[in-house]
């Protein structure tokens, strides 16, 4: 009831209708395999899905919803959009403290499938959870969110069917990209611009842009600000690039 009053007071039904491009779900990694179970699993409701960084979470979820997901999708980086931010964007100006409220009547009326990504706690997320639908939310720690399915998601075992796919897009890459795949592999963990710049002799905006497209085409992942990881298996397919070139 709340929700509905909430509607009416600040106008959401007169907000734009069709999800606004930077809050769309972006494409799975093309390289995506496994995750059998993991995709199974997901039903209409809420579902946690947590693990460790770089891990694969949000490939997972984002595959769930290009393959499996239904009607229309909004995609919130917890860690990155502003609510009041993704409000704006459908043409909603809303009184500060109000954002859970008429995000909760927006998702709902509309019925979005949501995925929440990056989430920090259970406090962060439940303002936000609509009355029914699908939600997915991918968090590093387990949530335990009332009546949501809560799936951990583990590093991806090597069965064989990445290094193919993943040959594919490093075929692709310009040069630069890909002599920077090749070089950052060999750091063992996270890594700034600055050290990348480094062991590619680069300047840093150069390098910037670079790893930009390396995100861009799922070969890197972004941990941060400006701090960049590597799955563990595409680092491995990267530094055995490093011997065949
Ligand atoms: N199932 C998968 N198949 C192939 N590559 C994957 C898969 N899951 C993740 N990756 C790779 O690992 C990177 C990190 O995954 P991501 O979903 O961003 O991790 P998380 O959200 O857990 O931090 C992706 O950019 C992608 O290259
Ligand atoms: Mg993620």
């Amino acid at each position: 009831m709340s929700d509905v009053l909430a509607v009416r007071a600040t106008g959401v039904i007169r907000g734009r209708n069709d999800v606004p491009p930077r809050f769309r779900p972006p494409a799975p990694p093309r390289h995506f395999v496994g995750r059998d179970a993991e995709l199974a699993g997901i039903r209409p409701g809420v579902t946690v899905l947590h693990g460790a960084s770089g891990v694969g979470k949000t490939a997972l979820a984002l595959k769930w919803l290009r393959e499996r997901g239904s009607g229309d999708q909004l995609y919130v980086d917890l860690a990155a959009h502003d609510l009041s931010q993704v409000l704006r964007a459908f043409g909603l100006d809303v009184e500060s403290g109000d954002e859970p409220a008429v995000f909760r009547s927006l998702v709902t009326l509309r019925q979005f499938t949501l995925l929440l990504d990056n989430a920090d706690s259970a406090e962060q997320v439940t303002p936000l959870l609509p009355a029914s639908g699908t939600v997915l939310v991918t968090s590093r720690s387990k949530l335990d969110l009332p009546q949501a399915r809560e799936i951990g998601v583990e590093p991806l075992a090597d069965d064989g069917r990445l290094g193919p796919l993943l040959d594919r897009s490093y075929v692709e890459l310009p040069e630069r990209q890909a002599r920077l795949y090749r070089l950052c592999a060999w750091e063992p963990d996270a890594f700034g611009v600055p050290v990348a710049a480094a062991i590619a002799g680069e300047a840093d905006c150069d390098v910037e842009d670079a790893l930009d497209d390396l995100v861009e085409k799922s070969l890197l992942t972004e941990v941060g600000d400006y701090a960049f990881r590597f799955h563990d298996l595409v680092r491995a397919h990267a530094r055995a690039k490093r011997y065949q070139s």
